[in-house]
């Protein structure tokens, strides 16, 4: 009797979009291939695999792995951003070109405003791939970019190593200080060498604000009291631009500023308003209403979300 067996593949766990794409003939592609400095596949989908309630599962160690694994990473982009792989980026940081007023000029609503940026220095690996000599380089690099800063945007850099505990207490009381990276970046290798390496710099008002080597290298963050979206982006574009003159960051025509985790990927913005709508969520309905206008709901601060894998 002849006892024939097809090994079939056990699907990967999860509705993330690895578990998605990461099928078949992609696994097959890109199971022998590497970047120049050595990464593989395994180090792009780690942190999805070890984490199967991911929802997107695949962080870039560097930048060729855009190109590379871009079997597996031009569908996640696809599918999240709408951006094909004849798309190119466009981006136009002029924030005299932003037609957009205060939409809470009595304050009644809008405690804060914030927008960010993620950027990535150019010729280095990514924080998921980077050594512990490349990221104290990378660190010694944005410093001194960062001390160079003029006027409103001048300001202080608080390594996390040695911090003595008043800084650290005053830097929580602002909601400036970031932890440890969570499981996610656990698994994708961004918490390597812990903390050193890191650190935060804020202008003397504390409106403008870098984390230097978390997810990414170069979180840049504008923010302030009330909803004045202009003068938040404003500052937000001074800094870039006043940054781009000593720093030179990862960045391609067709996917815009690189970033370690895709959803980032373009103009790597995100802003937000810190609302306060007092009872709103008792409503019936809220839910729904929420979900209608494409926001998610959540009684959590932004440090919650941020434990929950949360981009912020
Ligand atoms: N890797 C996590 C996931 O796939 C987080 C993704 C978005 N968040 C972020 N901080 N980049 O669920």
């Amino acid at each position: 009797m002849e006892v024939s067996q097809t090994k079939k593949e056990a699907p990967m766990k999860g509705n993330s979009l690895l578990a998605k794409f990461f099928t078949g003939d992609v696994k097959k592609k890109l199971q022998n291939v590497r970047t120049t400095s050595g990464f593989t596949i395994e180090d792009v989908v780690r942190s999805g695999t070890e984490n199967p309630d991911s929802s997107i599962g695949v962080y870039a160690p560097d930048e060729e792995s855009y190109k590379v694994f871009g079997a597996l990473f031009n569908p996640v982009i696809e599918e999240y951003h709408g951006h094909t792989e004849d798309d190119f980026h466009k981006n136009n940081f002029n924030a005299d070109e932003l037609d957009i007023s205060n939409p809470d000029e009595e304050g009644a609503f809008i405690v804060s405003t914030r927008v960010r940026v993620g950027r990535n220095l150019k010729d280095f690996p990514f924080n998921p791939g980077i050594s512990r000599k490349e990221r104290l380089e990378v660190e010694r690099r944005v410093v001194e970019a960062l001390e160079s800063l003029e006027g409103d945007l001048s300001g202080k850099y608080y390594p996390l190593s040695g911090m003595k505990e008043e800084v650290r207490e005053q830097l929580v009381e602002d909601h400036f200080l970031f932890k440890q990276g969570d499981r996610f970046l656990e698994s994708a290798g961004v918490n390597h060498d812990w903390p050193e390496g890191r650190g935060i710099f804020h202008s003397d008002d504390k409106k403008f604000l870098v984390w230097v080597n978390e997810e990414d290298q170069l979180r840049i963050i504008s923010m302030e009291q009330g909803g004045d979206i202009y003068s938040v982006f404003n500052r937000l574009a001074r800094a870039v631009s006043a940054l781009e003159k000593k720093l030179e960051f990862a960045c391609s025509e067709k996917l815009g500023y690189l970033s370690s985790c895709p959803t980032n990927l373009g103009t790597a913005m995100r802003a937000s308003v810190h609302m306060s709508l007092p009872k709103l969520s008792q409503r019936d309905g809220f839910k729904e209403m929420c979900e209608e206008m494409g926001l998610s709901c959540s009684r959590n601060s932004w440090r919650a979300l941020r434990e929950r894998g949360w981009s912020i």
